[in-house]
């Protein structure tokens, strides 16, 4: 099998080996045939001359994007044929045998452009060929090694990452869920995350202390450019800690990664600045303001943070749904009431003093984007039955959804908070894509279909039949 690899063949000038890759472009020069010839690591020009009998005429009818292994000898450029615009622009590869792996029918789309100049529709129907591409080849390769660096850090911090479910019971935090329905338990059905909320809370009560992991969440609500119904979080938690410990975590952190993965980019201010919401509202009329100095500018970073959000939003009434309270990030959050004061000052504050109780909520935003949002959690259950009830949930079904949630809590349970930061959204902004689509393999289009695959679709009547599930004509 394969070990030579085409970015290693500059230290194997007058070695034979066997490359294994794709024809990128075939030439012909007169007698001599030039291929170059490309692999996931770099392309390399190789030259077969007509003394190669059978291999020749193989090469003769060559065509790109033909699957092949070739044998041959790697030797140094003549100087002046020498170039430096690839790795080995130094060398090339004279060909002494050819074996053909597999045809290729040309591309529909032209795979090797910057691919803005094709719709998308096409480009998502065939992603495998899209992702050809060598400006998504580097997006998705940087979004590895941006992982790889946030999970070492925060191994160095002592953060441990844990898998949470996702069939799972739902959370309400806003979006609709997806419900999968369950075979065993006819006629019931799993939430799909719309993120680790409860179980990362869970686990500070199981004493980690300081959980993370970057993770699927799943929300059904209308795509947009930095809006996928799947979509990854960096989502953290840590026991005893205060906002402000929080808020530097995560600025340290990417102050880091700007520094090692993009150091042409420039973070405009350190520490991020933090600013009161309602002061964002009035000055910028947007609790996600773009501070750049300059936005034409690809390499500033102006990130910040947004504190002290009002707890709770008022809603009016909007088609078929009832006027309403609603948390402006979640219900779980702890209420900054700003000064000591007793259960019962605190109840009666929810009820009476609704619309200028304030969260210890903090936004981070980034050049105009939410970035991520966190907030410590309030770990009184009385307080926390309260704030559902404002939001229009009875006290049985309270204790019916959250029976675990409200028992866990007389366990010992820690002061704690966290944040999630949404992954490709920020892999989005560090590559300097227009939407999330780039920067994710698989995504999905504006109404949340999978075009290559084809999904959703129907399911069968067998399959139905043993969900005990109905379809309404
Ligand atoms: P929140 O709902 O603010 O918080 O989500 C955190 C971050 O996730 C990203 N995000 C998305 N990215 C792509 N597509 C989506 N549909 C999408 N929805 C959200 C955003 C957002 O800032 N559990 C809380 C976090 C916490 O309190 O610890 C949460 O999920 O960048």
């Amino acid at each position: 099998m394969k070990d030579t690899y085409i970015k290693d063949t500059i230290n194997q000038i007058n070695k034979e080996v066997t490359l294994f890759g794709w024809v990128n472009n075939r030439r012909d020069h007169g007698k001599l045939i030039f291929i170059d010839f490309k692999d996931s690591t770099g392309v390399i020009q190789c030259v077969i001359t007509p003394h190669m009998g059978e291999s020749y005429d193989i090469a003769k009818n060559i065509k790109d994007e033909y699957v092949c292994k070739l044998k041959g000898l790697v030797k140094e450029r003549p100087e002046k044929m020498q170039t430096s615009d690839s790795i080995t622009g130094k060398i090339e590869f004279e060909v002494q045998d050819i074996e053909i792996l597999n045809e290729a029918v040309l591309n529909p789309f032209d795979v090797y452009s910057d691919g803005k100049e094709i719709s998308e529709e096409l480009r998502l129907k065939k992603r495998y060929l899209d992702l050809k591409r060598p400006r998504l080849h580097e997006n998705l390769k940087q979004r590895f090694l941006i992982s790889n660096f946030i999970r070492q850090y925060l191994e160095k911090q002592n953060f441990v990452e844990i898998e949470t479910p996702y069939l799972t019971k739902t959370t309400p935090e806003g979006a609709r869920d997806f419900l999968v329905p369950s075979r065993l338990s006819k006629g019931m059905f799993y939430g799909l995350p719309q993120s680790p909320q409860q179980y990362k809370q869970l686990l500070m009560i199981s004493q980690f202390e300081k959980y993370f992991q970057l993770t699927r969440c799943f929300r059904d609500e209308d795509p947009r450019g930095d809006r996928q119904p799947e979509f990854t979080q960096l989502d953290l938690e840590m026991s005893f800690a205060s906002q402000e410990q929080i808020m530097s975590l995560i600025e340290n952190m990417l102050k880091e990664l700007v520094e090692a993965y993009y150091p042409d980019k420039k973070i405009q201010a350190f520490p991020f600045p933090r600013i009161e919401y309602k002061d964002a509202m009035e000055k910028y009329s947007s609790d996600k303001p773009d501070l750049r100095k300059d936005k034409n500018n690809p390499n500033e970073l102006a990130f910040a943070f947004i504190i002290n959000f009002p707890m709770f939003e008022w809603h009016e009434k909007q088609y078929n749904k009832e006027a309403h309270y609603t948390a402006v990030h979640n219900p779980f959050t702890k209420i900054n009431f700003e000064k000591d004061l007793t259960q019962d000052e605190k109840i009666d504050q929810i009820f009476n003093n609704t619309d200028n109780l304030k969260a210890f909520q903090y936004d981070l935003v980034l050049n105009g984007y939410e970035l991520g949002g966190g907030a410590l959690r309030e770990i009184n259950s009385t307080i926390l039955q309260k704030v559902f009830e404002k939001l229009g949930n009875s006290k049985e079904h309270f204790e019916n959804q959250f029976a675990h949630y409200i028992e866990a809590f007389s366990y010992g349970v820690p002061p704690h908070g966290g944040i999630a930061l949404g992954f490709d959204r920020l892999i989005m902004l560090l590559q300097n894509e227009p939407n999330i689509r780039e920067v994710i393999a698989f995504p999905k289009t504006g109404d949340n279909r999978d075009l290559m695959m084809d999904s959703p679709s129907i399911a069968s009547e067998d399959q139905l039949k043993e969900l005990n599930i109905n379809k309404i004509k």
